[in-house]
């Protein structure tokens, strides 16, 4: 009786793990530009413009402003902008696993905090007729965050945090795609 349900429990880890495996191997890292050619007319909303605007992509660059040399200085860290206990939150391609970067992609770096962090990567559901089609495209790999995910970063681990409002914080970085009239 143990026995058996230890086998069928090795057997559903098993399972779970390779399909966790194909997973990541599906999706891959495209990066901000790939994003970027659909993304940025007004008639679409511009959801590049507006985040290239603000913090988000500007991530990387923080980490070398003089608050964040000074930090470091304190801390023994002697480049923030390529220290991974920094860049875990401040760019997407420096933490993610190399293999799930698209080779044929564009991302950088320097795009700091980029859609495919909070959208998930994009190599399968940037297609447009995925993209067209909402269920598709979330059987594609693409999120659409809640709270949880920005609690990945906005979270107590951060030398700068500042507690998180949700609502008052989706509201800043708010890019809707127009309502058809
Ligand atoms: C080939 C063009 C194209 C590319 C490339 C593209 N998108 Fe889209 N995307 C669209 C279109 C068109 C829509 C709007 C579909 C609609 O009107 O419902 C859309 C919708 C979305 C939505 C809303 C989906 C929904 O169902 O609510 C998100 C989020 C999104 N795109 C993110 C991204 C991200 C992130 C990337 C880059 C990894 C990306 N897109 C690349 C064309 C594209
Ligand atoms: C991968 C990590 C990461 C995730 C996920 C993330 N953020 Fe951020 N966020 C940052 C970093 C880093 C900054 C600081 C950027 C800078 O100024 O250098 C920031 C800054 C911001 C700011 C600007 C704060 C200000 O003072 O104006 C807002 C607003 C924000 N995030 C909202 C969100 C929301 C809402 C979510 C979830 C939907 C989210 N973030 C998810 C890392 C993240
Ligand atoms: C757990 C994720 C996380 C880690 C790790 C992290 N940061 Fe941040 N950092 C953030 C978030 C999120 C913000 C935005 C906070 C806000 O405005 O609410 C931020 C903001 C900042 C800012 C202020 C940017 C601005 O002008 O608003 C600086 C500077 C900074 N971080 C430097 C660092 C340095 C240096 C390290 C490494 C020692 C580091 N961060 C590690 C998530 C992180
Ligand atoms: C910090 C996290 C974050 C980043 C970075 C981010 N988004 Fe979003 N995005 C969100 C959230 C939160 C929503 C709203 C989700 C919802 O309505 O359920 C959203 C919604 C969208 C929508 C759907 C809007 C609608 O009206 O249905 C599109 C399209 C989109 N994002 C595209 C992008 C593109 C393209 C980029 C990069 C240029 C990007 N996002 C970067 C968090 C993010």
């Amino acid at each position: 009786m143990f026995k058996k349900s230890f086998t069928l429990m090795v057997l559903m880890l098993t399972l779970l793990s390779m399909s966790s495996f194909t997973q990541a191997k599906d999706f891959k890292y495209v990066g901000v530009k790939k994003c970027k050619t659909c993304h940025k007319s007004k008639k679409i909303g511009n959801q590049y413009g507006i985040w290239h605007k603000a913090k988000h992509s500007n991530a990387l660059k923080s980490l070398s402003s003089k608050e964040a040399m000074d930090y470091a200085k304190k801390h023994g860290i002697a480049d923030p902008s390529k220290d991974e206990k920094c860049l875990k939150c401040h760019s997407t391609m420096a933490t993610v696993d190399k293999k799930l970067i698209d080779p044929k992609g564009k991302m950088t770096i320097a795009e700091g905090v980029s859609c495919e962090s909070c959208h998930g990567p994009g190599s399968k559901y940037k297609k447009m007729s995925v993209m067209k089609n909402h269920d598709k495209a979330l059987a594609n790999g693409l999120i659409m965050p809640t709270e949880k995910v920005c609690l990945t970063c906005h979270n107590k681990e951060n030398p700068f945090y500042k507690p998180f409002d949700f609502k008052k914080m989706a509201a800043k970085i708010s890019h809707p795609i127009p309502k058809k009239k």
